[in-house]
């Protein structure tokens, strides 16, 4: 008795019925289908939408500054590789199991249901807490654009409007105190919330017309800033010989109360942590397998190309800026606005015209930085919205009769990321979002040597040449990844994973649909 409990906690989605659930939402009784109008451009469009964003514009110049030196473009490869290794898995899984639960779905098929549990409550982590991050930055950014750049000045209450409870702010008189609520971050969350509800075609659009506009502030940074790369910035140990040259000395430092290296080649490790969340968000279309014209074609075709282009960009960008501003005084939460200053400066342009570009740069930021939190809540509605189709979670999985999307899903997410961006501070939520990616990705890429013993004649229309290989690699990394984070991120992943069995074994266990099939 006992151990059919525990087997049945276990107990595997058929991954035919998944499948057909895929093509044909009359399979099953209360599905009414989401919409299918996305193809592969608009795709590509969503991963980069939701990839450029808070990483590059806020937290390579730290990364660079404080861990790699100029070697963060080495950071950003060796993160384009781990992401590139997970990406042609998800790819795999995606066009072989075209669902909207992504992850959560493939564990369902491979691993049984309580893993399947974890990583759909797994990726809150990234989908919700990551546009929760990404809207404190969008708020920072927000308020340099007003104060810094227009010179607008705000009255004390207003300041403290502009970040949460637990994080400083500093007044008109020199002098910091806490915020009171971060009210962009809640408003931008819920604009977002407003496009998700009205359709995934408005939304794609939306999405797109941003995309062009970030796309065009980073070509031009990469564009104007090419040619007055300084050769000496990359310099930073000039006793070294070839590509060594790029990588500081090694040295031990204290941060946040830790010893940890700093600079030489675990310098580039970390910083090759650090600047992971710059990736994250291609994984997320995989969730709109649902809506996608031809998914088994297209959703490859965005997931990797998406990556591609953004890795290209990330290191030409790492390139230009560690090229015109020495790396040590990139520590700031604005680093590509410093590079364009320095930029406008060296190519002798007025101070009207360095004015003029510094607002374009915080204007493509604000756009970039609404896009990522448009996709990571997008994904985040389609996972809860196929755990409620499976009977583990309550309600999300209604679909709004005019606009075809999830709105329960979406409007529940969309408050949970407003009240969370108005409250908590960055610093919590961060590396919590990186933690959580890292171990969706290392269960996506085991499921797929899983699925190919289990299942080794099913259709798969992108198929991973080398699959163990690549798995065993990809999972490995992310692995690594995850043991540099602090110990108190792991204690947060576990709590967090500890709230989600008890709702697991309250909720999901006695309304799962399979179990209903015993
Ligand atoms: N990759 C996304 C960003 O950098 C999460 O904002």
């Amino acid at each position: 008795m006992a151990s059919t409990t525990w087997k049945s906690l276990f107990k595997k989605k058929d991954l035919n019925r998944v499948i057909a659930e895929a093509h044909d939402p009359n399979v099953s009784e209360d599905h009414q289908g989401l919409k299918r109008s996305l193809n592969a451009l608009n795709l590509t469009m969503l991963g980069v939408g939701g990839i450029i964003g808070a990483g590059i514009f806020s937290l390579t110049g730290a990364a660079a500054a404080n861990y790699a030196g100029p070697a963060i473009v080495f950071s950003f490869i060796i993160g384009g590789i781990l992401c590139t290794l997970a990406g042609i898995c998800y790819a795999e899984m995606a066009a072989m199991v075209p669902v909207s639960g992504s992850a959560y779905a493939y564990a369902y098929a491979t691993m049984g249901e309580l893993i399947a549990w974890i990583i759909g409550w797994d990726l809150v982590l990234e989908y919700a807490f990551g546009a929760v991050t990404v809207s404190i930055s969008w708020s920072g950014y927000l308020y340099s654009l007003l104060h810094k750049t227009l010179g607008i000045g705000f009255p004390d209450w207003m300041i403290q409007l502009t970040k949460g409870p637990w994080e400083q702010v500093v007044l008109n008189d020199g002098s910091s105190t806490f915020g009171t609520w971060n009210v962009p971050a809640t408003i931008i969350s819920l604009i977002v919330t407003a496009i998700l509800v009205r359709g995934i075609r408005e939304s794609a659009l939306v999405n797109n017309i941003i995309v062009v506009i970030k796309v065009g502030i980073v070509l031009s940074f990469i564009g104007l800033g090419w040619a007055v790369i300084d050769q000496a910035n990359w310099i930073a140990d000039a006793s070294a010989s070839g590509f060594m040259q790029l990588i500081p000395k090694a040295v031990e430092v204290v941060r946040d109360g830790r010893n940890m290296m700093a600079y030489g080649l675990p310098g580039v490790l970390t910083g090759a942590g650090v600047v992971f969340f710059a990736y994250i968000g291609f994984d997320a279309i995989s969730t709109t397998a649902q809506e996608c014209k031809n998914p088994q074609r297209d959703l490859p075709i965005g997931i990797l190309g998406s990556l591609i282009i953004c890795t290209i960009l990330y290191i030409l960008m790492a390139l230009v800026l560690t090229g015109v501003v020495p790396y040590a005084q990139l520590g700031v939460p604005d680093p590509i606005a410093v590079g364009i200053d320095r930029i406008v400066t060296l190519r002798g342009w007025s101070v009207e015209a360095q004015k003029t570009f510094t607002f374009l740069v915080k204007v493509g930021a604000l756009s970039g930085l609404t896009s990522v939190i448009l996709v990571l809540m997008m994904g985040q509605t389609r996972i809860f919205y196929s755990m409620a189709h499976d009977g583990l979670l309550p309600w999300f999985h209604k679909v709004h009769k005019n606009f075809g999307t999830p709105h329960i899903a979406t409007w529940v997410t969309g408050l949970f990321v407003a009240l969370c961006g108005g409250l908590m501070p960055m610093s919590l939520v961060g590396e919590l979002v990186s933690i959580g990616t890292l171990l969706a990705f290392v269960l996506v890429c085991l499921g797929v040597p899983i699925l190919r013993i289990t299942h080794p004649h099913a259709k798969r229309p992108f198929k991973v040449i080398g699959a163990w290989p690549v798995a065993i690699a990809g999972s490995a990394a992310c692995l690594w990844v995850m043991s540099g984070l602090p110990l108190d991120t792991w204690v947060r992943l576990l709590v967090w994973l500890a709230i989600g069995f008890v709702v697991y074994f309250t909720y999901g266990r006695k309304h799962s649909k399979i179990r209903g099939k015993d």
